[in-house]
């Protein structure tokens, strides 16, 4: 057994020392409904710092901070009709809004942008916590930067353990992407910046407008407003091989590669090099199991994993998205 146990079940207690190590400045990884994040005072610029140096992410990637509600995230950003109008449809939830922020807003969290990420997140124990504090919480995935995102307290735990004092665990995150970010600074341009699990077709909708994909413009361009959305990332140390549906050419019969498919399938004859991410093929599913499946088999040895692409639908387009940053040497 280990000496110190930092993985908390959400009991009352743990609840109250969370919240006291927050208030203290320190980090603590928390669940979200769509993976764990690493938080910390968003208000407090010496635990902003902590979350750069844990995750070892470079200063110019900015964070995303995390309301219990959103008249208290509209107190630090500029809103507007758009963003009260997603906020309203949307908060609590998967969706990060990109607006001007507010000087309350630490240069430090934003990497020295005017804009801010904000979210209002809807997991129940996220939102318990945050409901103690005084502050919002700056919070991104709670991964070693360029790694998986974590959906396990034990992805946290394996990659993050020796760094941090304490993660609540609340089991596996529900979507299993990170969320959807929409930039609102021109409510008369909405531009896409990340998919995430609320697909930008209905976003358009909600909207009345449609939402520019900006998630294609490439490092070069998208470096002024999307400064983190390197095409490098989610990676394991395994090389990740991509093939579209049922065109998998790879004989996974070596023990140095291994076959990701979307759904058991009769055709394919059951070794042990054979897995696959969801029982049904629905995209929801897949995205549920992606980076747990991924980091697993990271885990076993595999050199490389070959992964069947999602059909692009709906959170499918994040999925993809996510399986060609993971690609991406
Ligand atoms: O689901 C999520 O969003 C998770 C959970 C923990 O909330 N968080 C998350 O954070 O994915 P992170 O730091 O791994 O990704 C946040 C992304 C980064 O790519 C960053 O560049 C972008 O959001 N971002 C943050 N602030 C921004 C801003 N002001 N303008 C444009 N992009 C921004
Ligand atoms: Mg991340």
């Amino acid at each position: 057994m280990s000496a110190t146990n930092i993985r908390l079940q959400p009991t009352e207690m743990n609840l109250d020392h969370c919240a006291r190590l927050l208030q203290a400045g320190e980090l603590v990884a928390v669940p979200t409904e769509t993976v764990y994040g690493l938080a910390g005072n968003a208000l407090n610029e010496r635990a902003v710092q902590k979350i750069f140096q844990v995750k070892g992410r470079p200063l110019i990637d900015p964070l995303i901070c995390h309301f219990n509600s959103i008249e208290s995230a509209s107190a630090h950003v500029r809103t507007n009709e758009a963003s009260q109008l997603l906020a309203s449809q949307h908060w609590p939830g998967a969706l990060t809004i990109v607006l001007e922020k507010q000087p309350s807003i630490p240069d430090l969290v934003t990497a020295g942008l005017t804009s801010a990420a904000i979210r209002v997140p809807a997991h129940p124990v996220l939102r318990d916590l945050l409901s103690r504090l005084d502050f919002p919480l700056a919070a991104p995935s709670a991964n070693p930067f360029g790694y998986v995102s974590p959906t396990l307290a034990e992805h946290v735990e394996t990659t993050l353990g020796t760094r941090i004092l304490a993660i609540l665990d609340a089991g596996m995150c529900s979507f299993g992407v990170e969320s959807t970010i929409i930039d609102l600074r021109r409510p008369e341009h909405p531009q896409l910046l990340r998919h995430g699990p609320i697909a930008i077709e209905q976003l358009s909708n909600t909207l009345g407008t449609e939402v520019t994909d900006a998630t294609c413009a490439g490092n070069d361009s998208s470096s002024q407003t999307a400064p983190g959305l390197l095409t490098q990332h989610y990676s394991p140390s395994a090389k990740v091989v991509l093939y579209e549906h049922a065109h998998c050419t790879q004989e996974a019969t070596s023990s140095e590669a291994v076959v990701l498919n979307r759904k058991p399938s009769e055709s394919t004859p059951e070794d042990s090099h054979t897995f696959w991410l969801s029982e049904n093929g629905e995209n929801s599913m897949i995205a549920h199991n992606l980076f747990d499946l991924l980091q697993k088999l990271d885990q076993r040895g595999y050199l490389t994993i070959h992964v069947e692409l999602s059909n692009g639908k709906g959170i499918g387009k994040a999925i993809n998205d996510r399986l060609s940053r993971a690609a991406a040497k």
